[in-house]
């Protein structure tokens, strides 16, 4: 393994940040900066196609964004279901896997119906994998995984021994996956909001103030650029990951 992160990414996860900002900054609605955002989404897919990255997965909806005015739930439901429309032929077309990850029983049926069709036209591309984590939470993810385990246990086919963080991982959606290495968040915060708690154990982070409907390729670029500069340790030494780099 190089001492660098010089290859590229694996893995990328965005939590895609700022679409409110971006609107306010223009004296719009809040909506037209989700609007806004979907080109970014675009450039970021299609840059991550050219690039030849294995897995994007990008946080749209969180656990808790229920908790924002109905007026704005429902219009970006309204945009999902456009936008699934929109995009899933094109998708497929580029050879890109989609998927939706989180507690999907929440949404309106109409939406469930389009995200099971989405995933059963796509399953077989391998060019990209998308991931887009709608009423998605690490600790829902962490909390369903102990759920799938518990099952097995009382079922008789796990003994409660057996439960390691292997196995743990092994539930948890998107385990078929390498982990996220590169996380980046725009819109200026420097938090997780509850993404993916688990999986980013030891992933890259990376802050941008960048509003995500002004993230475009280049950003991506960028934020890759940042990822191959830095070392990964994993808990050993500067010294110890030179030396088997060779
Ligand atoms: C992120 O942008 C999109 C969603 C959470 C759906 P925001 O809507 O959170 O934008 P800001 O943070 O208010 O600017
Ligand atoms: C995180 O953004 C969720 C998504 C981008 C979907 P938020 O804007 O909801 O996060 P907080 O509330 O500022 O932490
Ligand atoms: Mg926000």
């Amino acid at each position: 393994m190089s001492s660098h992160a010089d290859k590229l990414p694996r893995h990328i996860a965005i939590i895609m940040d700022g679409n409110g900002r971006w609107a306010r900054q223009r004296l719009l609605p809040r909506f037209a900066g989700h609007q806004s955002g979907m080109e970014s989404v675009r450039q970021v897919v299609k840059k991550c196609i050219e690039d030849g990255i294995e897995a994007l997965t990008l946080f749209a909806f969180s656990s808790e964004n229920w908790r924002r005015p109905a007026e704005e739930v429902g219009l970006l439901m309204k945009l999902f279901m456009t936008a699934l429309d929109r995009e899933v032929k094109k998708l497929h077309k580029n050879g890109v896997r989609l998927r939706v990850v989180g507690d999907l029983a929440a949404f309106p049926e109409e939406l469930q119906q389009r995200i099971v069709n989405a995933e059963a036209l796509t399953r077989d591309n391998e060019r990209l994998a998308l991931n887009i984590a709608a009423n998605y939470g690490g600790r829902w993810d962490i909390v369903q995984a102990c759920q799938q385990l518990a099952l097995r246990v009382k079922l008789g086919s796990l003994q409660v021994e057996e439960i390691n963080s292997d196995l743990l991982a092994a539930a948890l959606s998107l385990a078929d996956l390498p982990e996220p290495d590169l996380f980046i968040r725009t819109g200026g915060e420097e938090r997780i909001s509850n993404f993916l708690l688990w999986q980013l154990a030891y992933t890259e982070l990376y802050f941008t103030k960048e509003l995500w409907p002004e993230f475009n390729g280049e950003s991506l670029q960028r934020a890759v650029a940042s990822y191959s500069q830095r070392q990964r340790r994993f808990g050993r030494t500067s010294e110890q990951v030179e030396e088997a780099a060779g």
